[in-house]
């Protein structure tokens, strides 16, 4: 992505920080319980664990992982984002600290599980291959990597695509409560394309692609 397109970004979710959560309580009870599905599933996941989260947002996950979780380190590059996540109460230690998921300030080995929501469909898709060597370092031997994102179902008709770049990557307008317009970068994975691009850096021990969300437990390969 070029600075001035990833700059925009990050602009548009620090804007975005006090309004992001409503994507979770959408008046739609199939999604919804999708969510709480998953929501299951992760706590269960991080159980005694040592968990690193990037991209944390508002601590949507973070607060939910912290009820049966060792402790987290949880970041964010928006400061705005890591505001409101400190906002919400925690069941376990916990530090929040600002960082990008490119360049994470942690050692190699640290952590049991790491947690990476609704980021993958933001990584411009010729930065996988750094992206996933980035993650598997974070982890410890037999360590867990948990991702979730959100398929077109869950995207709303508002949010057209606005073309794709020379690489592939797909881009979609985005709004603001202000109406504030954005073009963000925005990939989509069917089950066979998630396997294709994980499957070369990771054993996929639980893929789950359902109408509006997926999620993947990895370990590094
Ligand atoms: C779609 S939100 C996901 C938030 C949270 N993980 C969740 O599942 O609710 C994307 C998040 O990535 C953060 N972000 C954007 N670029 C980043 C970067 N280079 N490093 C770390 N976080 C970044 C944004 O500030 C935002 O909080």
């Amino acid at each position: 992505m070029k600075n001035n397109d990833l700059d925009k970004q990050n602009e548009y979710y620090s804007k975005r920080a006090s309004e992001y959560e409503q994507i979770y309580f959408r008046d739609n009870k199939e999604r919804r319980q999708e969510i709480d599905d998953e929501v299951i599933r992760l706590k269960e996941l991080a159980t005694d664990k040592s968990i690193i989260e990037l991209a944390c947002g508002t601590g949507y996950w973070t607060t939910r992982v912290s009820e049966t979780a060792s402790d987290i380190i949880a970041s964010d590059f928006s400061q705005e984002m890591i505001v409101e996540a400190k906002k919400k109460s925690y069941r376990c230690p916990i530090q929040f600290l600002q960082a990008d998921l490119h360049n994470p300030p942690f050692e190699a080995s640290s952590c049991d599980l790491l947690l990476l929501g609704f980021w993958l469909s933001h990584e411009p898709c010729q930065d996988y291959p750094t992206l996933f060597n980035t993650l598997k370092k974070l982890i410890k031997q037999n360590g867990k990597i948990w991702m979730i994102d959100n398929n077109p179902p869950a995207e709303g008709s508002k949010f057209e695509s606005v073309g794709k770049d020379s690489f592939g990557n797909n881009y979609k307008k985005r709004f603001l409560d202000d109406e504030t317009e954005y073009s963000i970068l925005k990939n989509y994975f069917t089950d066979e394309s998630l396997r294709k691009i994980l499957e070369p850096y990771f054993e996929i021990e639980l893929l789950i692609h359902k109408r509006y969300y997926w999620s993947v437990v990895l370990t590094a390969k």
